[in-house]
């Protein structure tokens, strides 16, 4: 087995320690969006897997092999894995704590109701409903996002619900999952991070992980593993998408910026992209971010750091939030700017306009809405009073749930058929590449506005299509 080098050799020495077991079974408790993705993927690796979960719909949904979210690739390898016997999913703790000898925490910490802090209450709930069941020496494995100090906590409460004589070790290794990349960032990750208290759970840990160090010595790749506190491990998440969401907040502050002045956005990130100390990814200026990670993370990081005494540190990303926001308004503007609308305190009357709207999930690839701006901006446009059509090419069914007030087209056609103005507001392909002559043929007005600049402004304006797009001068 080739292991890769820990950069940093905390809390043991692994090479002296010999593994406890080759191959350890697997669970994955929790089976929304990350834990379906890393059991789906821990069979592929030839990992015996058992996912969890307190929803028996979902459960009967993956054991039929039918993956309850939009990732590409992911139902494919879940059939085959179910079919080959490696991976199976049950709702029954008991049946989990028999099974495994490495259990994943892979529930969701949503933005608690009463403020901005993340809500624990799953995590509680799996590791209460497990570790009384335990029989035999294990390893419990937060995969969550967390605010710091829980892996501790979670330690505590294992301490008080563990079985006597059952010896039960917390160890914590956060993912880096981007949705509509999900099989690739679990099969291929660029990094890992273990959080570890001893010996014993950093070996249960890279055994855990010898199908993604063997993959990648089959590619002549490396998989850098980071070796840490409990600390630092739950802190490197948090710190990776408050620098990402600070990054397009950046950008979108920029884009402001432009707007003021006549400069366009996408032309200066072009130009500072091209360092490298900066970077080209992650400076699209647009709509924003949204998703289940970057708004809640940034807010729940925010939360952790006053508790701890450290508020100032991160006062900054209560800008990078306000920044997000103001560029969902932002279109609402431009709408009411194209439709010679006054915006007045209450923002325009929009009363009378037909507005297409081209986009619901956060970003493309995914079948996600969750805190999408493109729905947040529909939801303005339709309380100013606007009859908005909405589609969306995978996540109509998500939108419907969440929305149901909305009108709802069943193709882009029918979404522009007889609008008085178009909003792109998700970069789907089957917008970016529209025909914009073909659609000028059917709407009722010629106005577009590019919330994610990734239309080809040129065709679209030869088209006849009166263009905005986001911090960037209007063509002439
Ligand atoms: C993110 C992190 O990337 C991932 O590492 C973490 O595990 C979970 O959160 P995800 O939520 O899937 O992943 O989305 P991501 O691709 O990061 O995009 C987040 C949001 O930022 C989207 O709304 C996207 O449209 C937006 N975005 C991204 C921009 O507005 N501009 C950019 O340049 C890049």
């Amino acid at each position: 087995m080739n292991l890769p080098q820990a950069s940093s050799a905390s809390p043991a020495a692994p090479a002296t320690v010999p593994t406890p077991l080759v191959r350890p079974r697997l669970t994955f408790i929790g089976t929304g969006y990350l834990g379906a993705t890393y059991a789906i993927c821990f069979a592929e690796l030839g990992y015996e897997v058992l996912g969890v979960d307190v929803d028996a719909q979902k459960i009967a949904s993956l054991a039929s092999g039918r993956v309850p979210i939009h990732e590409p690739g992911l139902d494919e390898i879940l059939r085959r894995n179910v079919a080959a016997g490696r991976l199976r999913f049950t709702t029954d703790y008991a049946e989990a704590a028999e099974f495994g000898d490495v259990h994943f925490i892979c529930v969701g910490t949503p933005q608690r109701a009463d403020g901005l802090g993340a809500d624990l209450t799953y995590v509680e709930a799996a590791v209460t409903s497990l570790v009384p069941h335990l029989s035999r020496k294990a390893l419990i494995v937060g995969k969550s996002t967390v605010p710091v100090g829980t892996a501790a906590w979670v330690e505590q409460l294992v301490g008080k619900h563990v079985p006597t004589g059952v010896e039960v070790e917390v160890a914590w290794s956060p993912e880096f999952l981007q949705e509509g990349f999900a099989v690739e960032d679990v099969l291929r990750p660029n990094r890992l991070v273990f959080g570890v208290r001893s010996a014993w759970a950093h070996q249960m840990l890279l055994a855990a992980h010898k199908g993604v160090f063997d993959l990648a010595t089959t590619e002549d790749r490396e998989v850098p593993v980071v070796i840490s506190d409990f600390a630092t491990a739950e802190l490197v998440k948090h710190a990776a998408n408050a620098f990402l969401a600070t990054k397009i907040s950046f950008i979108n502050a920029m884009a402001e910026i432009c707007e003021a002045s006549g400069a366009d956005v996408s032309q200066l990130a072009r130009a500072i992209g091209y360092d490298d100390r900066i970077g080209k990814k992650f400076l699209r200026a647009g709509v924003g971010f949204g998703g289940a990670c970057l708004p809640k993370d940034i807010r729940a990081f925010q939360a952790r750091a006053q508790e701890i005494g450290a508020g100032e540190a991160l006062r900054f990303l209560h800008e990078v939030d306000l920044i997000n926001q103001r560029r969902r308004t932002r279109v609402v503007q431009l709408a009411a700017d194209l439709l010679d609308r006054p915006y007045g305190p209450a923002g325009p009357d929009l009363t009378g306009f037909r507005i297409a709207v081209l986009g619901a999930t956060f970003k493309p690839a995914t079948d996600d809405v969750r805190d999408s701006p493109a729905l947040a901006i529909t939801r303005k446009l339709a309380r100013h009073g606007a009859q908005v059509a909405l589609y969306d090419p995978k996540g109509m069914a998500n939108a419907q749930r969440e929305q149901p007030d909305l009108e709802y087209a069943d193709s882009m056609v029918d979404a522009v058929t007889d609008a008085d103005l178009v909003c792109v507001l998700t970069a789907w392909e089957e917008f970016r590449y529209a025909d914009p002559k073909a659609l000028a043929g059917v709407a009722r007005g010629l106005r577009v506005i590019d919330g994610l600049n990734c239309l080809d402004q040129p065709l679209w304006t030869a088209a006849g299509w009166e263009y905005r797009g986001m911090g960037r001068p209007n063509p002439a």
